[in-house]
């Protein structure tokens, strides 16, 4: 079994990282193996709309949204982290899980089913819960278990050495990571003792436009 944690921080060794490695030794001693993705900083498009990906199968923007579905295919689950900014998730971050969520569910991937996410904030000192409900809705939108610990994911400070000091930080970090080895161990026992997935239904969409 093996989970992705992508870094949306700018910073490859920054504060969010900090958290994620604490996230990604736990699950290691759990003995599923990680993967840290760095989204760094080349510059990352929004999402145009321009719905290529519903006719092509992948986001029509050659960079790391579709280096990701890609990876993501494979992986059992996943940990998003990003830097506070402006009391919300990072620019960049937002552009990614914007367009790896709208990619994959209008060219009928499926990537994201059922597989466990955790989102993961990292700040100064504010805008932490904003930023975590932000990253939050991208699972419940795509059908993935949420995974939680025992407060709101996040950790403080403005290097990485204050986010050493944050214990309660890295410990929030450590349960969500044990909690997320043992769904992933459930799962993959409920699968083998022959529990079906549930009954899928096709999507109504409906708008609130009425004549
Ligand atoms: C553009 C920008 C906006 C920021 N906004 C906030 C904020 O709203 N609240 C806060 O506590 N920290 C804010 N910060 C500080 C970072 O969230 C904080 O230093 C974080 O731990 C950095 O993580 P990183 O090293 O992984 O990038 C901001 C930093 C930048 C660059």
């Amino acid at each position: 079994m093996n989970v992705i944690l992508v870094n949306g921080s700018p910073h490859a060794h920054g504060c969010t990282y900090v958290a994620l490695e604490e996230v990604a030794n736990t699950l290691n001693a759990e003995g599923i193996a990680t993967q840290i993705f760095q989204l760094g900083t080349k510059p990352l498009t929004g999402c145009t709309a321009c719905k290529s990906c519903a006719k092509i199968g992948h986001c029509i923007f050659p960079d790391s949204v579709n280096e990701f579905l890609d990876l993501a295919q494979a992986a059992d689950g996943f940990v998003f982290g990003s830097p506070v900014h402006y009391a919300a998730a990072g620019g960049a971050i937002t552009s990614f899980m914007d367009r790896i969520f709208y990619a994959d569910s209008h060219a009928g991937r499926n990537t994201f089913y059922l597989k466990p996410a955790a989102a993961i904030v990292s700040a100064r000192r504010a805008g932490t819960t904003a930023a975590f409900d932000q990253l939050n809705k991208y699972f419940t939108i795509a059908q993935m278990p949420v995974i939680s610990s025992r407060y709101w994911n996040m950790v403080h400070g403005v290097t990485p050495e204050d986010v050493k000091k944050d214990l309660e930080g890295l410990q929030i970090m450590r349960i969500l990571a044990r909690n997320m080895a043992w769904f992933l161990k459930c799962k993959e026992a409920g699968i083998k003792a022959g529990v079906q997935f549930p009954e899928k239904e096709e999507g109504i969409h409906t708008n609130f436009i009425h004549d």
